[in-house]
């Protein structure tokens, strides 16, 4: 943060330095210092982390030297491994500097990651307890587990290192990053999500982004596990779905959103016809019928652009009987609204807002997105009409995801949309490790929609409302 911004001059340079072809991706073409004598080492001591790094490159580039990748696509990938961890043991035999057999195998394992993987941010791509990878430059490498950000020790050599990465993303998703496309949005064959922004725009260096595909999404045990939510909020959610009410979920980045209404989306019927719009798509629904559709962004032309209005006027001529949307975020919550207001009932969406009256705000907002001049009482009767509950989700501070409140919108008062809490999370105070405190509680009140789900089936026990801890 307290780095000065490089002047024009050094960007400039660095930005043809970038352009440049070297032989060795990683390697800033810089003369290798020769191994220090490292023969003092204590038995038992580590490698100091800079005579590795320079051991590596050296056994990368005569790797290269012996060994012709150009074609390696077409080889056997297993055959492939195998010889070069030969070629690569072998040369490692003949380096002067000592090394024990894990720091071996350690640096056979990166170079493998440097030709068929990610390089160094390859093992945080395989593990599983790591949601996000954020590069910042070459320097600084943070991963988020269990929600909690943390610094990693894990670094690119340079920034050409790094960009040499980012472009291997890129080409293989058909996109390019230079100058004159200087961020990108791409995919990892596994579905991770990434994004890629370099100079002129981004400042210090190149920025990689990476939110992982979750291969196990949290289902209801896990969340009850986490204490997400109670046994008694999660039986109310599940008969709100069945009994196919309009729901929106509300909350931060990272607070849960998709997760829940992933959850929410595991009550709904198998017999039922579901169509899922996102931009990105993330859902996971076990239903046999689900029909999944994803927008497209605009081509470096600017043209071909597929919006998430387009995919929802598209999906309502495909007989749906569930419209599950990913998250609105501009003008097509209007169409969204209609839907949930013309007979598609039973339809989830979710939105960024930090509490529930902001949600029903941003909403407001987006309706006025779409340029179709509604009057705001008219807006918001849009959407007391549309939506029946309103769920908000939160991270605490600790990292703990928690539901804040479960609320029932009843309708209009005069120009104000009128809604009830129906479960709330009190927050208590912290603990001594930083942890939250607090309880989930039932407000008492008893939702107008107990008889919408009485109609289908659905008897909760009044003891579920009654004022006491959840
Ligand atoms: N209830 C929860 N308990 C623990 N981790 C959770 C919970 N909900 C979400 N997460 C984790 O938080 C991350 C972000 O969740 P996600 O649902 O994608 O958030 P959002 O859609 O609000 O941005 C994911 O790694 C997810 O596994
Ligand atoms: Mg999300």
């Amino acid at each position: 943060m307290n780095e000065p911004i490089r002047p024009e001059a050094e960007a400039k340079a660095q930005k043809e330095r970038q352009k440049e072809n070297m032989p060795l991706p990683w390697d800033s073409g810089e003369a290798v210092a020769p191994a220090p004598d490292t023969a003092r080492r204590l038995p038992g001591e580590e490698q100091d982390a800079g005579v590795m790094q320079e051991i590596k490159v050296r056994v990368h580039r005569q790797l290269l030297e012996r060994l012709n990748l150009s074609n390696i696509d077409a080889l056997d990938k297993a055959q492939v491994v195998e010889e070069i961890r030969k070629v690569v043991h072998d040369l490692l035999a003949r380096e002067a500097t000592p090394l024990n057999y894990d720091e071996r195998e350690d640096l056979v394992t990166q170079i493998l990651d440097e030709i068929f993987g990610l390089g160094p941010i390859e093992p945080l791509l395989q593990d599983p307890t790591i949601s996000d990878i954020l590069v910042n430059t070459h320097r600084r490498v943070f991963i988020e587990r269990n929600g909690r950000l943390e610094k990693t020790d894990v670094r690119f050599k340079d920034d050409r290192h790094l960009l040499q990465i980012i472009d291997r993303i890129v080409s293989a998703v058909g996109r390019r990053i230079d100058d004159s496309s200087p961020m990108v949005d791409a995919r990892l064959a596994d579905g991770s999500r990434v994004n890629a922004i370099i100079p002129p725009l981004a400042l210090d260096g190149p920025h990689l982004s990476i939110r992982k595909f979750k291969k196990d999404v949290l289902s209801a045990p896990d969340l009850l596990r986490t204490q997400t939510l109670t046994p008694a909020m999660l039986e109310l959610c599940q008969g709100i779905v069945k009994s196919r009410l309009n729901v929106l979920i509300s909350g931060g980045t990272g607070a849960g959103k998709t997760t829940l209404l992933n959850m929410l989306s595991e009550s709904i019927p198998a017999y039922e016809r579901i169509v899922t719009i996102e931009d990105s798509a993330e859902l996971q629904l076990r239903q046999p019928h689900v029909v999944r559709l994803e927008t497209r962004t605009a081509n470096v032309e600017g043209a071909g652009e597929v919006s998430q209005r387009h995919l929802l006027i598209n999906a309502l001529r495909m007989r749906p009987d569930r419209i599950i949307m990913g998250e609105v975020r501009g003008a097509e919550a209007v169409d969204m609204l209609q839907a949930m207001n013309t007979g598609h009932d039973g339809s989830l969406t979710t939105l960024h807002a930090n509490n529930a009256r902001d949600a029903l705000a941003r909403l407001e907002t987006m309706i006025s997105m779409a340029g179709l001049n509604l009057p705001e009482k008219g807006m918001r009767q849009q959407i007391a009409s549309a939506i029946n509950v309103l769920i908000q989700v939160e991270r605490l501070s600790d990292g703990q995801r928690k539901i804040a409140t479960i609320s029932e919108i009843t309708g209009m008062e005069g120009d104000i949309i009128t809604m009830q809490d129906v479960f709330v999370y009190e927050r208590e105070g912290v603990d001594e490790g930083g942890n939250v405190i607090g309880r989930f509680r039932a407000t008492g009140i008893r939702p107008r929609f107990t008889d919408r789900m009485l109609a289908y089936g659905i008897k909760l026990p009044v003891s579920l409302f009654s004022n006491i801890d959840a």
